[in-house]
């Protein structure tokens, strides 16, 4: 079997099919997945279980310079720990979707989990030889070095509508209005931040997700990882 080999960058606001479409390429491939937006929904969970108000950055850095965030590598089971217990479901509520760009904003914040995203990266590769990696800010900060970076984008519309169906499908009650409403505004404070902002580096393949199927999505990976030579 032909297994990935390198790093493969895949960055993108929500709902475009990233973290599906990663998920079974690092399957089919036998490589890991590292999910660094989960490293920032349990930052922000933390801070948020504290009562610390996510835009109060001083308190926030203080916070997440004292907690162990960890996050699992396989694609079949993504998991994600705050002090050494699982809150892989905790992670996905409004309140964190809510609170996370203010967060993740943060540029010692940043500092802290780029670091550590790319010690997971380097053990990834030691020991399976590829690692599909999601995010926002991969192919620009964390792994600018990427043989493969591919940029994922679809309409405001699609992206609410497969939110609402990934809510729907772990029971979370959410109308498409307040879906569209959120997904947007994480997308514009993700995208005018500062610090590393949601941009496509200018070596990435853009892919518009719009029209295509997550079948589809993770086909069009596979081509591009084919082509670039990263199945061996
Ligand atoms: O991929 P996600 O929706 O779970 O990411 C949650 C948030 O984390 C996203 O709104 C912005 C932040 N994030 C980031 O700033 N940089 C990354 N590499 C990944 C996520």
């Amino acid at each position: 079997a032909r297994a990935l080999c390198g790093v493969v960058a895949l960055d993108g606001p929500s709902g475009t099919g990233k973290t599906t479409a990663a998920r079974r390429l690092a399957t089919e491939f036998g490589a890991g997945y590292l999910d660094t937006g989960a490293m920032y929904r349990v930052a922000t969970l933390a801070v948020l279980r504290a009562g610390i108000g996510p835009d109060d950055a001083s308190a926030v850095v203080e916070l997440v310079r004292r907690i162990e965030i960890g996050v699992g590598t396989d694609p079949k089971e993504p998991s994600a720990s705050l002090d050494g217990v699982d809150v892989s479901e905790a992670i996905r509520t409004e309140e964190v979707n809510q609170a996370v760009s203010a967060v993740s904003a943060v540029p010692e914040v940043r500092e802290m989990l780029v670091a550590e995203q790319r010690r997971i990266i380097r053990k990834a590769l030691d020991e399976v030889g590829g690692i599909v990696v999601d995010g926002r800010d991969i192919g620009t900060v964390v792994v600018p070095d990427a043989p493969l970076k591919v940029f994922l984008t679809a309409s405001a519309d699609v992206r609410a509508r497969r939110r609402s169906a990934q809510d729907a499908a772990a029971g979370r009650v959410s109308t498409p209005e307040e879906t569209k409403a959120s997904v947007e505004r994480r997308d514009r404070l993700d995208s005018t931040r500062a610090n590393s902002p949601l941009r496509a580096a200018d070596d990435a393949v853009l892919l518009d997700t719009s029209d295509l199927a997550l079948d589809e999505v993770t086909a069009k990976l596979t081509e591009l990882a084919e082509d670039r030579g990263l199945l061996c």
